[in-house]
C-alpha cells in the first residue's frame, strides 16, 4: 500500500516507471478526472496541446484556473526545457478550453500510453475537439523555418517497430479494438484553417503535409532524413502521433499543425545542425501568429462544429 488515496493500490511515482504500470485502468482515469474537474468551474469542449515554445498560447487565456501536472493524480510529468507542465484553462475566443502547457514524450522514458493518457483525460472531462501544436524539422525542401504545416495525415513510425499507445487490452469504453485511421485528421476543419490563414492574411507561410513522430532524443541522421523524404514524409518531430491515435480512438474530432524550427539538414556538406534552443527560439517569434490562428480555429469550432 503506498498512501495515495488516487491510485487503486498501484505504486505510482509520477516518473512512468511504476512497478505495476502497463496501463492506466479506467478507474484509475475516473480518479483524475474527477479531482480535475473538482478545481475547474465547467467541463472544457475543446483540448489544445501547446508544441516546444508554443506554450504562450495558453497565457492569454480568460479568467484561468492552473493544475500544475504535479498535483494531478496518476499524471506524469513534463521533464523538457520548454514545455511549463501543468493543464491552464479557461476561455479562448469566449469558450472554454483546457491547454496542456507541456507534453510527454517518449525519449522522456514514459510509455506511449502513458505520454497519451492526457488525452483521455481531456476526455474523461468533456473534450470533443483536440488541437494539437508541435515543432517540427522541415524535410520537404519548400519549407522555411517559420512555416506552418497542417498535418494532413501521419506516418506512425514507432507502430511499425510494434509500439502503439493503444496497445494492451482495449478499453472499449473509449473505442473499438481496431480504429480506423483513414480520416484521422478532419478535412473540414484543415480547409477552414486554410481559409482563416488567408482571410486574416497572417504573416508567413501555411502549408499542408505528412508528418512522422520518431522516439528521440536525438535529431535524425542525413540517412534517416533521406529515407523519410523518399517515404513522402514533409515534417519531422517526436511528438503528436500518439495523441493523435489516442483521440481518435476514442472519437475526438482532430486538428494539428506543425511550426517549421528548422530545416531538416539532408545533406552530408551542409555543416548546419539542429538543436533545441533554435526550436524554442523560432516558437517565441512566431508565437504570437499561432496563438491568433488558435484563436480563429476555436471560434470557428465553436460557431460551427460544436452541437
Ligand atoms: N527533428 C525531430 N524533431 C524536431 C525537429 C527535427 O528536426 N525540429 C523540431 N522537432
Amino acid at each position: 500500500m503506498n498512501g495515495n488515496k488516487y491510485t487503486n493500490g498501484e505504486i505510482r511515482n509520477g516518473n512512468g516507471f511504476e512497478t505495476n504500470g502497463d496501463s492506466c485502468t479506467y478507474d484509475d482515469l475516473m480518479i483524475t478526472a474527477k479531482y480535475v474537474l473538482d478545481r475547474i468551474p465547467k467541463m472544457p469542449s475543446i483540448g489544445i496541446i501547446c508544441g516546444s515554445g508554443m506554450g504562450a498560447l495558453a497565457d492569454t487565456l480568460q479568467d484561468k484556473t492552473i493544475i500544475p501536472y504535479g498535483e494531478i493524480p496518476n499524471f506524469p510529468v513534463s521533464t523538457v526545457e520548454g514545455h511549463a507542465g501543468q493543464l491552464v484553462f479557461g476561455a479562448c475566443s469566449g469558450t472554454y478550453v483546457v491547454c496542456m502547457q507541456g507534453r510527454f514524450h517518449h525519449y522522456e522514458g514514459y510509455p506511449l500510453w502513458k505520454c497519451a493518457m492526457p488525452i483521455r483525460v481531456m476526455k474523461l472531462i468533456g473534450v470533443e475537439f483536440l488541437i494539437a501544436t508541435n515543432a517540427a524539422g522541415g524535410i520537404n525542401p519548400a519549407f522555411n523555418e517559420g512555416d506552418v504545416m497542417l498535418i494532413k495525415d501521419h506516418i506512425n513510425m514507432m507502430g511499425f517497430a510494434g509500439n502503439n499507445p493503444l496497445q494492451g487490452p482495449n478499453e472499449s469504453r473509449f473505442g473499438p479494438r481496431f480504429p480506423p485511421m483513414c480520416k484521422a485528421y478532419d478535412r473540414d476543419l484543415i480547409e477552414k484553417a486554410k481559409d482563416i490563414w488567408k482571410n486574416q492574411q497572417f504573416d508567413g507561410r501555411l502549408f499542408e503535409g505528412v508528418y512522422t513522430c520518431l522516439g528521440g532524443p536525438n535529431f535524425e541522421t542525413v540517412a534517416e532524413l533521406r529515407m523519410l523524404k523518399l517515404l513522402g514524409v514533409d515534417a519531422v518531430g517526436m511528438s503528436t502521433v500518439h495523441e493523435v491515435l489516442t483521440a481518435r480512438h476514442c472519437n475526438m474530432t482532430v486538428l494539428a499543425f506543425s511550426l517549421i524550427t528548422n530545416e531538416c539538414v539532408m545533406d552530408y556538406y551542409d555543416h548546419s545542425q539542429p538543436n533545441h534552443e533554435e526550436v524554442i527560439d523560432v516558437g517565441k517569434l512566431r508565437q504570437s501568429t499561432l496563438r491568433r490562428f488558435v484563436e480563429e480555429i476555436v471560434a470557428y469550432i465553436a460557431k460551427n462544429r460544436m452541437k
